[in-house]
């Protein structure tokens, strides 16, 4: 194993990096960034088209920090998973979905997993970055690549790392975020820490894979249960005719134990929505249940239909019904200023209010078109984001709190607005009514 040690100071390891997604694409860059010749590797032949051209499809990534690493010759990308042998360091960074009944959806890893057994050779070092539930890099990704005949450590290393990324976050990217690290026996932890090492500023080894796949369900269970508190306190507060905002930003003032969450018209996003049912599921394996995480769920899940009701209430108020009425959605990301609508609430918003008759469009710079996803499926294309335009709606809602949307002159003269995200302010200048929701 000291050849992968060797190869990872002076930096001529290859690292292939599975799936360039949202994970991939970033972790590949840092990697070539650091000096190292990167491989990436997806199913997609748009994206691994788009990249060689140097063009990102990520809008916070930018095109020309990918332009950048292709022409410094040193990063290349394809679909050809025979080029894995090329690889020192294999990092798999590709989706794990929930199924139907939410329950891990694994086959992406398992597939993975496959494709590399099948060229698996000696001294490489595989690591898993695709949050799952505890134990999956033992109980699965390790059988499949020990069914090629290698074995760990004796022949190649395997690790698992969690991805922390916060997109469009000013102050952390994929270097400055610490990377936890966690091998299958301490040989993997070792590699593993070297690579990361070598390309992120901060590494915390920790004493099992295990150990680095809980740490990433703790992480995002606490915000989906930290979420679900401030969402059912909106509620509360609500029916008290006390405002949550204004208590959130009281309460922030006290400089320990609190941290500020906000609420919204619901989860959204690859990780918090679905994360931590890969725990819950596994828990129950072991006859655990883990009722924290269930009633986070349910009381997340229920936030799109309060948003709906709060709506109704809003336009009854001003002797008007759902069925027929003009509404505006603003925003189609799950969160703001960035350019991914995955698991965003503003689809179920919208499918809620036209199961109820009205007449809904959205606006969102970020997505002139509506796209289809695996469980919506819109025909609509984005209105565009100006004050004569939104002053033609019976009701905006605000479902994404865009910087497009706080310039409070797009509101002038605009009926009714329910905001989700506290941005719309009522006011002579800006729109008659507003509700929180
Ligand atoms: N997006 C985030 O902010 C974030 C943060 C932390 C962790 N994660 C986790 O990282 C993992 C990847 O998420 P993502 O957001 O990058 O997803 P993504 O959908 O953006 O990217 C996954 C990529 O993998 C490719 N792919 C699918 N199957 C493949 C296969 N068999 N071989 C090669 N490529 C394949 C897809 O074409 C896609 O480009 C998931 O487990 C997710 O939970 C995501």
């Amino acid at each position: 194993m000291s050849d992968i040690l060797a190869r990872i100071t002076d930096r001529t390891a290859v690292v292939g990096i599975i799936g360039q997604g949202y994970v991939g694409l970033p972790l590949a860059l840092v990697f070539e960034e650091a000096g190292f010749p990167v491989l990436g590797f997806d199913v997609d032949p748009a994206k691994i088209a788009a990249l060689t051209r140097g063009e990102s499809y990520i809008k916070h990534i930018g095109s020309a920090r990918v332009k950048s690493a292709v022409e410094r010759g040193k990063f290349d990308v394809t679909t050809d998973f025979d080029r894995l042998r090329e690889c020192d360091a294999i990092l798999i960074c590709v989706p794990t979905p929930l199924g139907k009944h939410r329950e891990p959806d694994l086959s992406y890893i398992h597939n993975t997993a496959r494709e590399i057994a099948a060229r698996l050779r000696k001294g490489q070092l595989v690591v898993l970055e695709s949050t799952t539930y505890p134990g999956t890099t033992d109980e699965e990704v390790l059988p499949l690549l020990e069914a090629s005949g290698l074995k760990c450590p004796e022949d190649f290393l395997l690790a698992f790392s969690p991805e922390r990324e916060d997109p469009g976050n000013a102050h952390f990217n994929t270097k400055t975020i610490p990377k936890v690290v966690g091998g299958i026996n301490a040989p993997s932890t070792e590699a593993a820490v070297a690579l990361y090492a070598a390309g992120v500023d901060k590494v915390v080894p920790v004493s099992s894979a295990r150990v680095a796949e809980s740490c990433k369900l703790l992480e995002n269970v606490y915000r989906s249960i930290n979420i679900a508190l401030v969402n059912e306190l909106k509620v509360t507060f609500d029916r008290m005719g006390i405002n949550v905002w204004e208590v959130i930003e009281a309460a922030k003032t006290k400089p320990f134990g609190f941290t500020p969450f906000y609420p919204g018209p619901g989860l959204g996003g690859h990780c918090i929505p679905l994360d931590p049912f890969y725990l819950s599921w596994k828990a129950s394996e072991h006859g655990m249940w883990t009722r924290f995480i269930e009633l986070a769920g349910e009381i997340n899940t229920s936030m799109p239909r309060y948003v709906v009701s709060k709506v109704a209430d809003a336009l009854n108020d001003v002797q008007k019904s759902v069925k027929g009425s003009k509404i505006l959605v603003l925003g189609l990301s799950y969160k703001e200023n960035i350019d991914d609508d995955r698991e965003s609430p503003s689809y179920e918003l919208i499918e809620l209010l036209q199961d109820k008759g009205a007449l809904v469009d959205y606006c969102d710079p970020y997505f002139p078109v509506a796209r289809h996803g695996r469980r919506h499926s819109l025909d609509l294309s984005s209105v565009p984001c100006d004050n004569a335009t939104f002053r033609g709606y019976d009701a905006l809602l605000v479902s994404t709190a865009h910087a497009q949307f706080k310039d409070a002159a797009l509101y002038k003269g605009v009926a009714l607005v329910v905001d989700t995200r506290n941005i719309v302010h009522a006011s002579n200048e800006g729109p008659m009514t507003v509700v929180r929701a």
